[in-house]
This record gives C-alpha cells, structure tokens and sequence, in this order.
C-alpha cells in the first residue's frame, strides 16, 4: 500500500489517517480470538483494570504467532516506513482491550511525550498505527484526536500514576480546551479490520467504555532504527531494546495462519 499525495497532505494536516477494510472479516476475526487467548494468560505481561478484567496485553508479539506476524505486516510497515522515512523496530506493542462495561479511560496524552521523557527517544520520529479487532462505534470508547496538535511539539504534561493502572504524562484540561478550540475533537470509528496511523505527537485519549460491546485494538508503535530509545528505565516488555529492523512478512501471512488453524480444527 502506497500513500498517495492527497493523504499524504491530509496526514500533515491532521495528523492521521483511516483505512476502512485494510484487514478482511476473517483476518480482524482470527486476531480477535488470539487477543481472547492472551488476555486468558496469566503474564506479567497482561494488565488489568480494578474489576480484574484486562486493559492491555503489551509485547503480545513476542508470545503469540499471530501477533507475530501482524507486527510485521506490509499494509502496516508499509505507509509508516513511507511516512518515517526509512528502517523500523518495534517500539512498543500493544493489544488493548476497552473491555464491556468495564473499560476505564486513557487520559490525554502524546505517545511521544511519555517515550521522550520515559525512554528518552531523540526525536518524534516515531508513528502509531492501530488495527481494529471489533467494531469501533461512538459506544464503546473509540480513540478521540485533536486534528492537527502534531504540529506542536511536546506539550506540558503531568506524570499520571493514579488515575489508570498505567502510568502516562497526561496533559491538563486547560491545555486540552485550548487544543480542541483550534482544531475541534473527533473519534474515527469503523468497521472491525479498519486501520488508523496516527503521528506520535497527536494529542488523544479515550472515554470509559460502559457499552456491553467490546472494544479491542492492537496498536503497533514504530519506530527508525536511528532514533532508538536511549535510557532504559521502563521493563523491555513496554519500551523494547531490540533495534533490529522489521523485514516486512507476505500480505497473506495472517489468511495462511487462520487457514492452516481451521484446517487442524476440524
Ligand atoms: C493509547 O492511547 O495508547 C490507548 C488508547 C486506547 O486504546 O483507547
Ligand atoms: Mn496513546
């Protein structure tokens, strides 16, 4: 997948881009079931809400196939080496799951500025890129982004380690009031196997999911080999050490997993 010109204009401007069916029904539903069985392992790896049911399961590449591959998927690396310009490793990798009725808020934030002042990454060269495990819908705590506060570096935050079981440099109301009062405040939703790739330097967050519907997205944050994190204060299953360059696998390497799975099912 080639950007063209056109979205290449509208990521600058906006900051991100949506893909609508950049992944089939069945390969969105294979996915689904290997989040279903990594969030039934008992990892360190595997974070929970209060209620007990999980929030994330980071690093799921490292110990899932699936996941494996999807982490290395060409309609993923493709548009982000376009767009980074060059080499890319796994920064972090994250499968998240907004759980029915029980799926807490993620504050406001940049990305960049929790790997900047965490990890110390150089620079913002440095993309998220998220598939769509379920329906996303206005319901069940979709993504909102503030258009176009990319373009403005690394914003004021506090360092949030009380509101949610992951810490995170929050920015504050008054700066989000401003932020959304230049460029408005929307929540890309779509179908189950969509795909949104969004600047690390967006300004997002998303509501508490109280629908009974689910809501889970993997979000794949990828890095240049060049701008690698620099201070490792955070566990390598969060903000990962190893450098190696992504060498993209076949765009039909996850219908090859789904179908060889249901072939030994039956
Ligand atoms: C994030 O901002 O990293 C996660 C937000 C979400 O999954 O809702
Ligand atoms: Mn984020």
């Amino acid at each position: 997948m080639r950007l063209t010109d056109e979205q290449l204009k509208q990521f600058d401007d906006d900051g991100y881009l949506f893909f609508p069916g950049a992944f089939s029904p069945g390969e969105a539903a294979y996915l689904k079931r290997q989040a279903d069985t990594v969030y039934a392992m008992d990892r360190k790896e595997v974070w929970r809400e209060s209620s007990g049911v999980a929030r994330t399961a980071f690093a799921a590449h490292l110990y899932n196939e699936g996941f494996r591959r999807l982490g290395a998927h060409p309609r993923l690396i493709g548009p982000v080496e376009q767009i980074i310009g060059g080499p890319l490793y796994m920064h972090q990798y994250k499968v998240n799951a907004k759980a029915a009725f029980d799926g807490e808020v993620w504050q406001w934030h940049q990305d960049y500025g929790t790997w900047k002042r965490d990890d110390e990454m150089p620079e913002p060269r440095a993309m998220n890129i998220a598939v769509f495990l379920d329906d996303v819908t206005a319901a069940n705590g979709p993504l909102l982004f503030i258009p176009g506060s990319h373009k403005l570096g690394v914003v004021d935050a506090g360092h949030d380690l009380e509101t949610t079981s992951y810490p995170l440099w929050t920015l504050g109301r008054d700066k989000v009031t401003e932020l959304a009062e230049r460029g408005g405040c929307v929540a890309p939703t779509g179908a189950a196997g969509s795909v949104l790739m969004f600047s690390s330097l967006l300004v997002h967050a998303s509501p508490p999911n109280i629908s009974p519907f689910g809501r889970v997205i993997v979000y794949l944050s990828l890095c240049h080999v060049d701008n690698h994190i620099r201070a490792f204060n955070r566990e390598e299953w969060i903000a990962h050490r190893d450098f190696t360059p992504i060498v993209p696998l076949a765009d039909d390497c996850l219908e090859e997993l789904a179908a060889a799975r249901e072939t030994a099912a039956e």
